[in-house]
């Protein structure tokens, strides 16, 4: 059985209690992926302790060089690739091909971030006085607690570490308690690429108490979450309160928008990736498509047929198109989910229940389940699910689709599905997301750009992307004024 390991300035060890817990595989709940080191405040005091005592060391590393060990982790992530993937869909039910993107998401970061060692710019502006220089400089912010979701074990550590580190952060991360063997095989690599001891720590538990721990730790300067409203909003109002920097990448409740002269056979490939794609379980997961009312039934009977098709079972079977969901609860929730739905008043056209056929009655498996004449106002049309559950309205227009999207508490992603540029413009403009798509689904997002939402949906500065993103979110501006006049020079004064 594998053993999945604290790693506390440069070693693998247990935590102190001794204590475990199992990571399960969410499609066969009998196999037990790895047996996993349970957390506790003194392993937190020790790893943000190994992480401070690193920081002066790593700040002081020449950012090129952090950024050759980086691309030294990108290279061995690529070499490991099909194994990562593999453990990702066993530790948390994504298929295959989804586990691999999701290991290329973070091996395009490792690479991207290793060129920003090269950059890190500022910017050098001219003075108003003679015999004066002024400019602006990327620093590092100190210790950064991390702490991350299960739906994307590798790539969101990797939006993560990658540019806490490039910026000459130290890290403390949490990985979710569903994903831990994927988060000790991804610090294995970063560790072998050549990280000194203490730069990048790893400690595993449950987020309610030991992300808390974590984040709220006096040694820690900066925090970076990514998993729930009720978390992520708990801890914006703790790091408020003693003045610790923190981003929140939260849920979402996107929404494809088909218009009337859309290609609807596109716009059905669309909607059924973005609502079943890992099990409906992205927080860019399209799980409402507003369809306007010429094409709704023509749409929706393609969409019914489509997802019908969809083959369920376990993500390392060639042709499984959907996996499991992640765990119990989960699937508990998208079956009260369900039944709310019901009780609204939508109509159920597919699925709405749980999936056992054959092999997958030892596993999490929810059947690719399809509302329609769903109203803005029911809760499964304003309430984040995360799983297979697509919700159908019907929309009057253009203006009419885009107060129904922007209708909702979160604001992610968004997209529409129209040949008319004039409406792709408006939708650009007025869709009230972080991302807008345009004739593609509410997923698919690549890491040069910043990436994040509105509302709910987070707070703070983005994730991923350079300038304007990731860079500064994990690192701060100094301004630096150089006087080498030898005289007292007023600013705004001498003229
Ligand atoms: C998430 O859903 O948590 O665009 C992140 C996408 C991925 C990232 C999603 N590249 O769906």
């Amino acid at each position: 059985m594998e053993q999945i390991k604290n790693y506390i300035d440069g070693k693998w060890i247990d935590s102190r209690s001794g204590e475990t817990f199992p990571s399960i595989n969410p499609a066969r709940k009998d196999e037990v992926v790895g047996v996993v080191a349970r957390s506790r405040e003194e392993d937190i005091e020790d790893a943000v302790k190994a992480a401070r005592g690193a920081y002066e060391g790593w700040r002081l590393f020449p950012a090129p060089r952090r950024g050759e060990i980086l691309f030294r982790a990108a290279e061995m992530l690529l070499k490991n690739k099909e194994a990562l993937g593999r453990l990702e869909t066993r530790e948390m039910g994504k298929i295959l091909p989804e586990g691999l993107g999701d290991v290329q998401e973070a091996i395009d970061m490792g690479y991207y971030m290793a060129g920003e060692g090269r950059r890190l710019s500022g910017e050098t502006v001219p003075s108003e006085l003679p015999d004066k220089d002024m400019k602006s400089i990327r620093i590092p912010i100190g210790v950064f607690g991390l702490i991350t979701p299960w739906n994307f074990p590798i790539a969101i550590p990797a939006w993560k570490v990658f540019p806490a580190l490039i910026c000459g952060n130290t890290v403390v991360f949490k990985p979710s308690s569903e994903t831990s063997a994927c988060a000790a095989k991804f610090v294995e690599i970063l560790a072998e690429a050549g990280l000194p001891k203490g730069v990048l720590n790893l400690v595993h538990g449950p987020g309610g108490e030991i992300g808390e721990l974590l984040a709220t730790h006096p040694g820690v300067d900066a925090v970076s979450f990514t998993g729930s409203f009720d978390v992520g909003s708990r801890l914006e109002g703790i790091c408020g309160s003693i003045h610790r920097p923190i981003v929140t990448e939260m849920g979402g409740k996107n929404i494809i928008l088909v218009m009337e002269d859309a290609d609807v056979d596109l716009a059905v490939e669309g909607a059924l990736w973005g609502g079943f794609g890992t099990s409906g379980q992205r927080c860019t997961a399209a799980s409402r498509i507003g369809v306007h009312k010429k094409i709704y039934d023509a749409f929706t009977e393609k969409f019914r047929t489509a997802a019908s098709r969809l083959r369920v079972g376990d993500g390392l079977k060639k042709g499984v198109d959907m996996g499991p969901v992640v765990n119990e609860s989960q699937l508990k929730k998208v079956l009260k989910y369900i039944e709310i739905g019901k009780e609204e008043g939508a109509t159920l056209i597919l699925g709405g229940k749980i999936y056992d056929e054959g092999e997958c009655s030892k596993g999490y498996f929810v059947e690719p389940t399809i509302f329609t004449e769903v109203t803005p106002e029911m809760r499964i049309a304003r309430e984040e699910i995360f799983g297979p559950v697509a919700c159908v309205i019907k929309t009057e227009d253009l203006r009419d689709a885009i107060r129904i999207a922007n209708e909702t508490p979160y604001g992610l992603s968004s997209a529409i599905y129209t040949r008319n540029v004039n409406d792709t413009a408006v939708a650009e403009r007025d869709l009230d997301f972080g991302i807008v798509y345009v004739n593609a689904s509410t997923i698919g997002a690549e890491i040069q750009l910043p990436f994040g939402g509105i509302k709910r949906s987070g707070y703070g500065r983005k994730e991923a992307g350079g300038r304007g993103g990731a860079l500064d979110t994990y690192s701060r501006w100094k301004v630096i004024y150089r006087d080498f006049s030898g005289r007292l020079q007023k600013a705004q004064i001498d003229r």
